[in-house]
């Protein structure tokens, strides 16, 4: 296990670059697959290596990719492992025409992948402002933040409560977040506080199951809060991270500004942050 790096804010990528000026090899590390493990014909996650200066802060991105070519083809992706663990982990879309995923949806054990030696991000928690509750609003893959911000002990010590919703179009789309909250809930160090603190609501839109209906809705409709018994969104003491598709983000935002939240930055906090959902093709 590392260091648990909570502490470093986003410099963490000036960090890593003054320590990499002493090896050849340019941007990139070049990190070997050690898991694939596929959820459906979409959604696949792949673990990797991870070179000993590659730090990062929960809830970033770097660049990861594969050498096509001879060149590297890279798409932006979030880390989903914590980031004391000593492999890294990447949770992704498979798309059947999209240059990156069409080719790494057919990663094995052993094969290189590229991962960007500089992390960044905003869904990094000195973007906010101190509050009570997280909200961590994803669909699809933006999973992927929260699973390294959901495994940080860190981040529990900031909030009362922690909680993460998560919308995909069907059940099996839900299982690497459940896997996700299953592990941090059963972690040696600190699952007690996680199973005290957290609160993992998926929601799906195009099947039966016991949270149905668009994460918009279930907010509008006041029923995500009567079903998790929290106040309704309140930006004096909630603070949200949105990742998923740009859609949701439009929505979510026009919604949060209603309500009077306000995007923080790392020179400006304030009471929510977003991302995209990377690696659409
Ligand atoms: P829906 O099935 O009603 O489109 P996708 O797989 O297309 O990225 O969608 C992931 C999830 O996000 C789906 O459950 C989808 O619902 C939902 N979704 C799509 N657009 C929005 C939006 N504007 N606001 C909230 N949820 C959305």
């Amino acid at each position: 296990m590392r260091d648990v790096a909570g502490k470093q804010t986003g410099t963490a990528g000036h960090a890593g670059h003054a320590v990499h000026k002493k090896k050849s090899g340019g941007a990139f590390n070049r990190e070997t697959v050690r898991e694939v493990q596929h959820y459906t014909d979409r959604l696949f996650r792949f673990r990797t290596t991870r070179d000993p200066h590659f730090r990062f802060v929960s809830g970033q991105f770097a660049m990861i990719g594969l050498e096509v070519e001879g060149k590297p083809l890279l798409r932006a992706y979030s880390m989903a492992s914590a980031n004391y663990e000593d492999d890294l982990e990447f949770f992704s879309i498979k798309v059947p025409d999209g240059p990156l995923t069409s080719r790494l949806q057919y990663l094995k054990v052993g094969d290189t992948v590229l991962v960007g030696r500089k992390p960044t991000g905003t869904l990094v928690q000195p973007n906010l402002l101190h509050g009570k509750r997280l909200y961590m609003f994803s669909t699809g893959t933006g999973v992927a933040p929260f699973s390294a911000i959901l495994k940080d002990p860190e981040v529990y010590d900031l909030y009362d409560k922690l909680i993460l919703v998560h919308g995909c179009r069907e059940v099996a789309e839900l299982q690497y977040g459940v896997d996700t909250v299953a592990t941090a809930r059963a972690n040696e160090f600190f699952g007690d506080i996680v199973t005290e603190k957290l609160i993992h609501y998926p929601t799906v839109t195009r099947e039966a199951y016991v949270h149905q209906g668009r994460i918009t809705d279930l907010i509008e409709s006041g029923k995500l809060f009567a079903d998790i018994g929290q106040p309704p969104l309140n930006p004096d003491e909630d603070r949200v991270m949105i990742c998923g598709s740009p859609e949701l983000l439009r929505d979510l935002v026009g919604m949060l500004e209603a309500r009077g939240f306000r995007e923080g930055s790392g020179g400006d906090p304030a009471s929510y942050v977003i991302e995209k959902a990377f690696a659409e093709a």
